[in-house]
């Protein structure tokens, strides 16, 4: 597929996508919705990537939803097109990936940024859900997953207020997993992605899926969970050659079965 709003390029066994309309601050519109869609789901597909980083430019991760393609729009028509659920295929992307974040990651380009499995900022990194001075509000899953990130009392504020958290706040408060100053930012997104990679695929995958079950279910059905995930990679090779590995003091060869 051809992009024009977002560069793809691998790098070993890490994909790495790029939001690329700097002009208008990577404002995301449905162009680049489209497109991440079909990225993330041949990165999914590809047996070659284990890990992935979304990452945008020095300046803006993204300045939020495309006001300007919004503006105009009524509530038929929001509600007729589902505006917005398209981001649910993007979240459904069952390999890692990781968000780099320099600039603003205002409304939308928040959003985003929390749908990944983690954030890493610069130092330059400025967050917030802005969209109560547009006289709307989060659409994105923004008022949710910033709510379980940081909790009711800061994302209250920042949703209520629309001010920006830089990245100290935001990593003091568990929205970002790591701080690095901006002109390192990808080299070591880059770097975790090339950890993640070397991972066990299927260990990675069952580690996503039993993280983010923290977030639907209840403790005791989560203990579940993870405890037959667990159970359930005891029937891969994988899991064999890990142990095996350990025990002969030699690096693992998987094989992701
Ligand atoms: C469309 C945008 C945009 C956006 C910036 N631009 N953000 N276009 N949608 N979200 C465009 C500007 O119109 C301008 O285009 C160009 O990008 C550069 O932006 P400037 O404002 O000139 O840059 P600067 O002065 O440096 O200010 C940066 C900024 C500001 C603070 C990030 O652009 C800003 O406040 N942007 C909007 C942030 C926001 O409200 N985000 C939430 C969007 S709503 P021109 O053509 O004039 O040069 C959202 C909702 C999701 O995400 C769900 C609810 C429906």
């Amino acid at each position: 597929m051809n992009y024009e709003n977002i560069l793809v390029e691998q790098r070993g066994a890490v994909t790495l996508i790029t939001l690329n309309r700097p002009k208008a601050l990577n404002a995301l519109n449905s162009g680049i919705l489209r497109e991440l869609i079909a990225a993330f789901a041949a990165y999914d597909a590809d047996d070659s990537k284990r890990c992935a980083v979304l990452t945008g430019s020095e300046k803006a991760f993204a300045a939020g939803a495309d006001i300007k393609e919004m503006q105009e729009q009524g509530f038929a028509q929001m509600y007729a097109s589902n505006f917005f659920a398209g981001w649910e295929r993007v979240t459904a992307t069952r390999k890692p990936w990781i968000a780099a974040v320099s600039g603003y990651a205002l409304g939308g380009g928040c959003e985003v940024a929390m749908m990944a499995d983690f954030i890493i900022a610069a130092d330059t990194a400025q967050f917030g859900q802005p969209e109560i001075k547009l006289g709307v509000t989060p659409g994105m899953g923004g008022s949710q997953r910033l709510t379980h990130a940081i909790g009711k009392a800061k994302a209250m504020e920042m949703c209520l207020t629309g001010r920006m958290m830089g990245a100290e706040e935001a990593e003091r408060a568990g929205l970002v997993a790591r701080i690095v100053p901006a002109a390192s930012l990808l080299d070591e997104a880059l770097k975790t992605a090339e950890t993640i990679a070397g991972m066990a695929p299927l260990a990675a995958i069952a580690n996503k899926e039993m993280v983010n079950a923290a977030f639907e279910t209840g403790l005791a059905q989560g203990i579940v969970f993870e405890r037959r995930l667990f159970h359930g990679l005891f029937g891969s090779a994988d899991q064999k050659e890990g142990m095996a590995a350990f025990v002969d003091k030699r690096k693992a060869e998987w094989t992701g079965s």
